[in-house]
């Protein structure tokens, strides 16, 4: 049986407090530096530029080209993919989330992954006959104080990462459909799900689609300063 490696990638926001990330501006083509200059917030800027140079340094790593030759397309309901005209070959799924500290991106050989990242906070609790079936809810209610909030972030990352996966987005109701709960790794017949608990009270979970007679690892990777430093090193051609 063959094995695939989930990889994992997180970065809280506070690792680079004394960067300036502008450095990496160069990193973005035309249209994505664009973007960059569109956002008014310095967070928003962050979030962006630091999301698109961690891609492209994971993945011009796979493909064995420069980052600056990797180009992103967006399906029409905002999913960034590999553009497939400059980049034919490949089988590399990716994905990005951002919470307000952290960043992180989940990438994989195969179909469909997605990513999310919250801080766990108990303000969205009451959102849940919106948005959870009723087993969903009767577990998450099982839970007392900090358990029940953990409960309800688990299932609600593991909703949000699955329309990610499909890329749809939050265009699939999040209450018509179920999530497997009470694992950290599961791994059905058609979709696996990996949660772990990353820096202050946040929670990370990767949705993936299953693939035949292929069994699953991960592998988890906190960034800090050097790793994008180490993308500034990297040559402009290859
Ligand atoms: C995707 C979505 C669930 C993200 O939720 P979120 O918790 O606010 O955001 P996250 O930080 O987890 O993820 C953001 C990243 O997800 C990715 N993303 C955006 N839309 C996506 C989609 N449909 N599927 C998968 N990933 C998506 C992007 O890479 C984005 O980061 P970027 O803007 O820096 O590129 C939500 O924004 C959504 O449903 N958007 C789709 C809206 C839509 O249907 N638009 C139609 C066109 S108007």
């Amino acid at each position: 049986m063959a094995v695939e490696t989930v990889e994992i990638y997180w970065l809280p926001f506070s690792e680079l407090l004394s960067f300036d990330i502008r450095i990496l501006i160069p990193f973005l083509n035309r249209l994505e530096q664009n973007t960059f200059h569109s956002f008014k917030a310095f967070s928003k800027q962050r979030e962006f530029l630091l999301g698109r140079v961690l891609l492209k340094s994971i993945i011009s790593a796979k493909l064995r080209v420069c980052p600056k030759q990797i180009q992103f397309k967006k399906n029409k309901f905002g999913k960034l993919l590999l553009d497939e005209e400059l980049h034919p070959v490949n089988n590399i799924s990716f994905n990005l989330s951002h919470s307000n500290s952290i960043l992180a991106c989940a990438v994989m050989n195969g179909n469909d992954i997605g990513v999310d990242v919250e801080e766990i906070q108990f303000r969205y609790l009451n959102l849940m006959s919106k948005v959870f079936t009723q087993e969903e809810t009767e577990y998450v209610l099982s839970f007392n104080n900090d358990a029940r909030a953990h409960a309800f972030f688990e299932i609600w990352t593991k909703k949000e990462a699955y329309v990610k996966a499909i890329g749809h987005g939050l265009s699939i109701p999040l209450k018509s459909f179920s999530v497997p709960f009470g694992s950290q790794r599961y791994v059905g017949n058609d979709w696996g799900y990996y949660t772990i608990n990353v820096y202050n009270n946040s929670l990370l979970t990767v949705a993936f689609r299953i693939q035949n007679n292929v069994s699953y690892k991960y592998q988890v990777k906190r960034l800090n300063l050097t790793d994008f430093l180490t993308v500034m090193e990297e040559p402009t051609s290859k």
